[in-house]
């Protein structure tokens, strides 16, 4: 699939936030072995699910709450705009679901960028962890993986590892050297 057949999935992204989406993902490719299961949480259109699945070794599942949107226009536009993609292009190794926590089923590798951001108690301090609904959040994302990548968007980037040890990550490691506008990290849950 070209590029351009994304710029209607996701449509409000600018051509530079597009680039910056490439970049991102083109790195979770290489962090995910075939035959992975994988789960993107906070989905949105599912780009990431899309050019996941052109590694048709890889199941992947996306979902979303899809709350502002479903609340605005008054249908539900992503899951509505991901599936009408899925049949259009044929393609078989992605589901999208729709729905927030509490829980998911066990996948491979979890992926959960630019979606904790949004529950953090202090938006300007990431050392005060993420507010009640972040931490249900929170807790069924480190339920839906074995393994996890994860970013945030925040400019205290050398805060975004404690971040993730604080809310119950291990092992984690930076795998976009420094190419990205926010770290983009791998770990595992704490609590398995
Ligand atoms: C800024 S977008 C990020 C989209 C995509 N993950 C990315 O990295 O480009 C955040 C997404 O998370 C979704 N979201 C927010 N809270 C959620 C929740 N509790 N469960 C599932 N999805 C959620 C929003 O609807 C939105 O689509």
């Amino acid at each position: 699939m070209q590029n351009n057949l994304y710029q209607p999935i996701y449509g409000e992204t600018s051509h530079k936030e597009l680039k910056e989406f490439e970049r991102r993902i083109e790195i979770i490719k290489q962090h995910i072995p075939d035959g992975s299961t994988v789960i993107d949480i906070g989905c949105n259109y599912g780009w990431n699910c899309f050019k996941l699945s052109e590694n048709k070794t890889l199941k992947i599942t996306g979902v979303d709450e899809f709350p502002e949107r479903t609340k605005m226009s008054g249908n539900e536009l992503y899951y509505f705009l991901a599936n009408k993609t899925i049949k259009k292009y044929g393609i078989t190794n992605v589901k999208i679901l729709m729905g927030g926590p509490p829980s998911y089923t066990k996948h491979d590798y979890g992926i959960a960028t630019y979606i904790l951001h949004h529950y953090l108690k202090n938006p300007l301090k990431l050392s005060k962890g993420l507010n009640e609904d972040g931490q249900k959040l929170n807790k069924a994302i480190q339920q839906s993986a074995n393994k996890l990548i994860l970013q945030i968007r925040h400019k205290d980037h050398e805060e975004h590892i404690p971040f993730f040890e604080q809310i119950g990550y291990t092992n984690l490691k930076t795998i976009d050297n420094g190419k990205l506008k926010s770290p983009l990290i791998i770990g595992e849950a704490l609590e398995k």
